[in-house]
């Protein structure tokens, strides 16, 4: 299990950056992700860029594989619970998936008071606020503690280079973001989701911390999970093991997700503001030998990396050759 790491340092000269291809359709690039949108269909291609506090700070080999795989394997064990928008995987960091109509929130649940980022709810509770979300905090929590219950805490979704903001059902139906029944639908989505993921993570010697869920309305009007679920971006993991020892040192838990860069850019001083510092080639080594750790222990599988040149891979697995 786990990748050679001389395999790994090879592949930092060979990640996908950009994607640039004809024929797909309309081109939306998010921070990580190319997309091509043809009428109904979307092509999603998982690039290997990393962002961190809403920006891109470069790339990390075989991030985009992981990413697109540990997605796909979360979207079929989780089909039985709600409608996903996953169609076909062609190539190992390109998804086929049906194009919704998105919901402009972002559903995070969260079970641990824990985070480095603006938005995160232990930088908030330090700064004393006991309002989180349209939830109340209990006095006298440690950083990292468990939450008495998994805590729904929506964000607007930003528009690119903008951070995302936290706020409540309460505002958001307020303000006509969403309407209350759409709300609601996908506040029980995410629940399901949130708990499934739990018990699978706790299956495999991991707590599942928080994640992040997107909802869209597919063609018929249905509530339908759109990107990704449960994939060391839009979750959080740390070790069921090191997670006690962690607390009684009063140490951080060690993460298996982009809190080691986080972590790394936040040393540095670096939190969002300006230009990002670069990442050399160990921090970038390290950080993949973390996401195909992740994909390893949540999937039992081991990952098998792809090495061909990958743009002339998915051409050809998109048929565009
Ligand atoms: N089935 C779908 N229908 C419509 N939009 C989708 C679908 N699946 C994903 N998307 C959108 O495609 C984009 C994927 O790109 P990406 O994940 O890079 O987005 P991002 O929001 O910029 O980045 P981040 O994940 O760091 O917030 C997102 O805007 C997402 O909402
Ligand atoms: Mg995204």
């Amino acid at each position: 299990m786990g990748v050679d790491p001389v395999l790994l340092r090879d592949q930092c000269e060979r990640t996908i950056g950009e994607t640039n291809f004809e024929g797909l359709g309309k081109r939306i690039a998010g921070k990580v992700r190319d997309c091509y949108v043809d009428g109904d269909r979307r092509t999603i291609v998982t690039t290997d860029r990393i962002s961190a506090f809403d920006v891109v700070i470069g790339t990390i080999p075989f991030k985009g594989q992981v990413l697109n795989q540990l997605a796909a394997f979360w979207f079929a064990k989780t089909s039985r619970l709600a409608r996903n928008h996953l169609l076909e995987v062609p190539d190992p960091c390109i998804s086929i998936a049906r194009e919704c109509r998105i919901l402009p929130v972002e559903f995070v649940y969260r079970k641990y008071l824990t985070g480095v980022s603006k938005t995160s709810i232990w930088v908030a509770y330090e700064r004393g606020e006991r309002e989180y979300c349209g939830h109340t905090l209990p006095d006298g929590m440690r950083a990292h503690q468990e939450l008495p219950e998994p805590l729904l805490t929506p964000t607007t979704k930003a528009e690119q280079g903008q951070h995302d903001e936290l706020t409540s059902r309460e505002e958001l139906i307020a303000r006509g973001v969403i309407s209350a029944e759409h709300y609601d639908v996908a506040a029980e989505i995410a629940r399901m989701l949130f708990a499934e993921g739990q018990k699978w993570a706790r299956s495999r010697g991991l707590i599942l911390v928080d994640a992040k869920y997107e909802m869209a309305l597919d063609g018929e009007g249905n509530v339908t999970v759109i990107d990704e679920i449960h994939t060391p971006d839009s979750s959080r993991y740390w070790y069921v093991d090191r997670y006690e020892e962690a607390m009684r040192e009063g140490s951080d838990p060690p993460a298996l997700d982009k809190e080691y860069l986080r972590r790394w850019l936040v040393e540095r001083g670096w939190t969002g503001e300006g230009a990002p510092p670069t990442l050399p080639n160990d921090v970038r080594c390290e950080a993949a030998r973390r996401y195909i750790e992740a994909y390893e222990r949540l999937t039992g599988d081991e990952f098998a990396p792809s090495t061909e040149e990958p743009v002339e891979r998915m051409r050809r697995n998109l048929g565009l050759i």
